[in-house]
C-alpha cells in the first residue's frame, strides 16, 4: 500500500514532499521509458521503476501500425503504479500520435500546405480527443524540423522549409494538443521534436552528421522550437543529430543553455529511441554509464529505450560521478508534468469512452474538409480540370486502389477498411451514368486510353518509402509509373496526374507532359472523396507548396529564402552562381499552387507599416486564396535570405468577387539572430512583397530607422 495516496499531490509545494520521500531507484525509476507497454513486469511497475512508457513495440513505429492500446491496459498499470507502489506516482502514456489517432488527418506536410493554423490546431484536437481515450496522455508530435532536402523520408513529417510557417502552425498543435488545460481528459502534453537540426542530415540521410552554423541553427532550425515554447509546450525530444561534435542528446548548449536559460522552458526533455545508448555510437561515451551522466548532466530528462538511467543513476550518485541534485532537477520536472496532466487527481481513464469518440461522423467530415484544403494543384492546361460531365472515365495508377497507403507515415492507430480509395469515390463522385475502364496492368491501361474522354492517374509513393528510416537518392515517382505516364500520353486524350506523395517528387517529365497535375500529400482517412470532389469541381483546390520542387535530385538542397551571394545568380552571366546543365530555378516554388479560378493581384500598396494588395477571382468558381507576404533585409551585420517569409492568410472570394487584403508589419517581424545571437532589427533598407507565392516580386522598399521607424519609402 502507498505511504500516502496520489490524490494527498494537492498542489506542486507537494511534488517536493514526494520527491523527499523517494529512494534513488524510485527516481531512477521516474526517469526510465521502456518500450512496449504490454511486455512490462508488473513488478517493475509496482517497485516504481516505470515512469512513463511509450506504446509502441520497436524503433520504427512510423512505418507500421500498431496494435491498438486500450484504457482497460493502461488503467491495470496505472492501478499498480498508484494503488500498489511503495509510492503513488502514476505513469505516463505516450504515443506516436503525429498527425491522428483512429481519425487521421493529411501528413504534417501536407497540413503544412493549407498555410492554415486553424486546420493543424482543429486537427490536433480531434487526435488528443480520440488518443486520451485510449489511455495516452503525450503525444510526440508536433514534429518541428525544418527540411530542405526531399531525399530524406522525415520530411512528410514536419511542416516544410520555411521557419515563419513552421513556427505559427507549431504554435497551433500545441493549442491543438494541450488546449488550455492539459488535465482536461481530451487534451495530453505535446512534444516538439526533435531538439534540434535532424533535419539537416548531409546527404538526406536519416540520423545522418550535419553541419550547421550557430547562425542558421538560430534563424532556421531553432525558430520554430522557440515558438513552440513561447506557447507553453510541455516536452521535447532530443534529436538524433550530432551538433559541432557533440549528440543533441548530451548537448548542454541546446538542452539547457539555450532551452531553459535563454527561452524558460521548465518542461520535459524526453531523448528519441535509444538516444542515450547511441551516444556511445557517436564515440561521444564508452559506454551506457558514461552516456547518462554526459546525458543527465546536459539536461536530458527521461531516457527513452535504453535503460542507461534506471540501470546506472543510482551507481553514479552513489560514486558521486553526478550529484543527486541533478537526478532531482529531472524528477522534479517529470512530477511536474504529471501534475500539470491532472494524474495524480485522476490517473484512470474512463474505459467508455473507447467505443464513443473513435472515426466520429463529424470528425471525418473536419478531415475531409482538412484533406480538400491541402491538396495543390500545380497544373491544370486548357483547364481540364475539372472534369466536367464525362461520359468515360479512364482511372489507373495502384494507388487508386490503395487505402492504408493514404495515411502516410506514422500512421498507428488508422483502420484501412475505413478508408475508400480514389478509384471507388471517384465512381461515387461521378456517378453511374459514366463509364468507367480500369486495370491494374498498365498495357491494358493504354490500351483503354483511346476509349475515354480523360485518364486518371493515381500515382506517388507509398509511405514506405517515405518516413523514418526511409530516404532516396532518386526523388523520381516510383519504378514504372513513367513509363505508364508515357505509354497514356501517346494516346492523345487529356491525362491527368494525382500524385499521392510525402515529399517532393521530381515531377519535370509530369510538368512537360500531362495534362493537370493534383499534388495530394498523403491525405489521410478522407483521401479519396477529397481528391474525388476536386476533380469533380466541387472543391477547389486551394494548397499552396510549404516545400520547393526540384527540377531534379542535383539541385538538392534547393529553398526560396536562400542568400544572394557573391555572385548572385543570373543563369545568363557568366561567372555568377549557376548549374551549365539546368535550369538554376526549381520545377515550383515554396508557396506556389493555383485553382480552378484565376486570381488576380494588383494595387499592390506600402503604407506606413500596412502593406495591402488587391485580389480579384477572375473565374466561375469560389476560391479561397492564401497571400502571402514576404520580405527582404538588403544590408544587415550578417547576410540575409533573399525573401523571407513574414506573412499569411487565407481569404475566401465569390466568383468575381474583389477583396483588399492588408497586413500590418512591425519592425519586430523583420529582425534575425544577429552577432550577438540575439533577435535584432538592424536599421536600414528592407523590400516587401504581396502575392500568391515566393515570386510575388518585391514591389516597394523602406528604410527602417534606429528607433524602428519607417523614416522613408518607394516604390519599386
Ligand atoms: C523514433 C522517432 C521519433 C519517435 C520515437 C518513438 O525513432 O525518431 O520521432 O517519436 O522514435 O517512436
Amino acid at each position: 500500500m502507498p505511504v500516502f495516496p496520489a490524490s494527498k499531490i494537492k498542489d506542486i509545494a507537494d511534488l517536493d514532499m514526494l520527491l523527499g520521500e523517494m529512494t534513488l531507484e524510485e527516481k531512477a525509476g521516474q526517469l526510465n521509458q521502456p518500450p512496449n507497454m504490454l511486455a512490462l513486469e508488473d513488478a517493475d511497475v509496482k517497485a516504481g521503476k516505470i515512469g512513463s512508457v511509450i506504446c509502441a513495440f520497436n524503433a520504427y513505429a512510423g512505418n507500421e501500425s500498431h496494435e491498438r492500446v486500450r484504457a482497460g491496459q493502461t488503467n491495470r498499470l496505472q492501478r499498480i503504479a498508484c494503488e500498489e507502489a511503495r509510492l503513488p506516482i502514476p505513469i505516463l502514456f505516450a504515443r506516436d500520435v503525429i498527425h491522428g489517432h483512429r481519425t487521421v488527418a493529411p501528413i504534417p506536410l501536407g497540413q503544412a500546405a493549407s498555410f492554415s493554423p486553424e486546420l493543424v490546431e482543429e486537427a490536433q484536437a480531434i487526435a488528443a480527443f480520440e488518443a486520451t481515450a485510449d489511455g495516452i496522455k503525450w503525444a510526440y508530435t508536433p514534429m518541428l524540423d525544418i527540411a530542405r532536402d526531399p531525399r530524406w523520408g522525415r520530411i512528410a513529417e514536419g511542416f516544410g522549409e520555411d521557419p515563419y510557417l513552421a513556427s505559427r502552425l507549431a504554435e497551433a498543435a500545441v493549442r491543438g494538443l494541450q488546449g488550455t488545460n492539459m488535465a482536461d481528459n481530451d487534451r495530453m502534453a505535446a512534444c516538439m521534436k526533435h531538439f534540434v537540426g535532424y533535419g539537416a542530415a548531409e546527404g538526406g540521410r536519416d540520423y545522418n552528421t550535419g553541419e550547421i552554423s550557430e547562425y542558421t541553427y538560430r534563424n532556421l532550425y531553432l525558430r520554430p522550437f522557440h515558438a513552440a515554447v513561447k506557447a507553453g509546450i510541455a516536452t521535447a525530444m532530443s534529436a538524433f543529430i550530432e551538433v559541432a561534435g557533440i549528440p543533441a542528446t548530451c548537448h548542454k548548449w541546446i538542452l539547457d543553455d539555450i532551452l531553459r536559460e535563454e527561452w524558460g522552458f521548465d518542461g520535459v526533455v524526453v531523448s528519441d529511441w535509444d538516444g542515450v545508448g547511441e551516444i556511445v555510437h557517436h564515440g561521444c561515451a564508452a559506454d551506457h554509464t558514461e552516456a547518462a551522466s554526459k546525458a543527465l548532466a546536459a539536461g536530458l530528462d527521461i531516457d527513452m529505450a535504453t535503460f542507461a538511467y534506471i540501470k546506472h543513476l543510482p551507481e553514479l550518485v552513489r560514486a558521486g560521478v553526478i550529484s543527486e541534485e541533478l537526478v532531482d532537477r529531472a524528477v522534479r520536472r517529470v512530477l511536474l508534468l504529471k501534475y500539470r496532466c491532472g494524474l495524480f487527481e485522476n490517473p484512470y481513464t474512463d474505459e467508455t469512452l473507447g467505443d464513443k469518440r473513435m472515426f466520429l461522423p463529424e470528425n471525418q467530415n473536419k478531415a475531409l474538409e482538412f484533406a480538400k484544403r491541402t491538396l495543390v494543384l500545380l497544373k491544370n492546361e486548357n483547364e481540364t480540370l475539372p472534369l466536367t460531365k464525362p461520359k468515360k472515365l479512364g482511372i489507373f495508377g495502384t494507388l487508386g486502389k490503395a487505402t492504408w497507403e493514404m495515411f502516410g507515415t506514422w500512421c498507428l492507430d488508422g483502420q484501412a477498411s475505413e478508408v475508400v480509395t480514389i478509384s471507388d469515390a471517384i465512381k461515387k463522385e461521378f456517378g453511374s451514368d459514366v463509364e468507367y475502364m480500369e486495370s491494374p496492368n498498365p498495357d491494358d491501361a493504354i490500351s483503354f486510353a483511346r476509349f475515354v474522354d480523360a485518364v486518371i492517374v493515381v500515382v506517388g509513393e507509398s509511405p514506405h518509402r517515405g518516413g523514418e528510416n526511409n530516404c532516396v537518392t532518386d526523388i523520381g515517382l516510383p519504378a514504372g509509373q513513367l513509363q505508364l505516364l508515357k505509354g497514356l500520353k501517346r494516346m492523345g486524350t487529356p491525362v491527368i496526374a494525382v500524385v499521392v506523395t510525402g515529399r517532393p517528387n521530381d515531377l519535370s517529365w509530369l510538368e512537360a507532359n500531362v495534362d493537370a497535375i493534383l499534388l495530394a500529400f498523403h491525405p489521410g482517412s478522407m483521401a479519396g472523396q477529397a481528391i474525388a470532389e476536386t476533380l469533380s469541381g466541387k472543391n477547389n483546390p486551394s494548397g499552396k507548396l510549404p516545400v520547393t520542387f526540384p527540377r531534379c535530385v542535383g539541385q538538392v538542397p534547393i529553398y526560396y529564402n536562400r542568400k544572394n551571394t557573391g555572385r548572385p545568380l543570373d543563369p545568363y552571366a557568366k561567372g555568377m552562381t549557376r548549374y551549365i546543365d539546368s535550369l538554376d530555378s526549381p520545377l515550383y516554388e515554396f508557396g506556389y499552387g493555383i485553382g480552378y479560378s484565376p486570381i488576380n493581384y494588383s494595387n499592390a500598396k506600402l503604407d506606413g507599416w500596412k502593406v495591402s494588395v488587391d485580389v480579384k477571382n477572375e473565374g466561375k468558381y469560389a476560391a479561397e486564396e492564401i497571400v502571402q507576404v514576404y520580405f527582404r533585409d538588403e544590408v544587415a551585420s550578417r547576410s540575409r535570405p533573399i525573401k523571407e517569409l513574414v506573412k499569411f492568410s487565407r481569404t475566401t472570394l465569390k466568383p468575381g468577387e474583389t477583396k483588399t487584403v492588408s497586413f500590418e508589419l512591425k519592425a519586430e517581424d523583420l529582425g534575425y539572430y544577429g552577432p550577438q545571437n540575439t533577435w535584432v532589427v538592424e536599421p536600414g533598407w528592407f523590400q516587401v512583397a504581396i502575392g500568391a507565392n515566393s515570386l510575388a516580386p518585391m514591389f516597394a522598399r523602406f528604410q527602417v530607422d534606429a528607433s524602428g521607424a519607417i523614416s522613408e519609402s518607394q516604390v519599386m
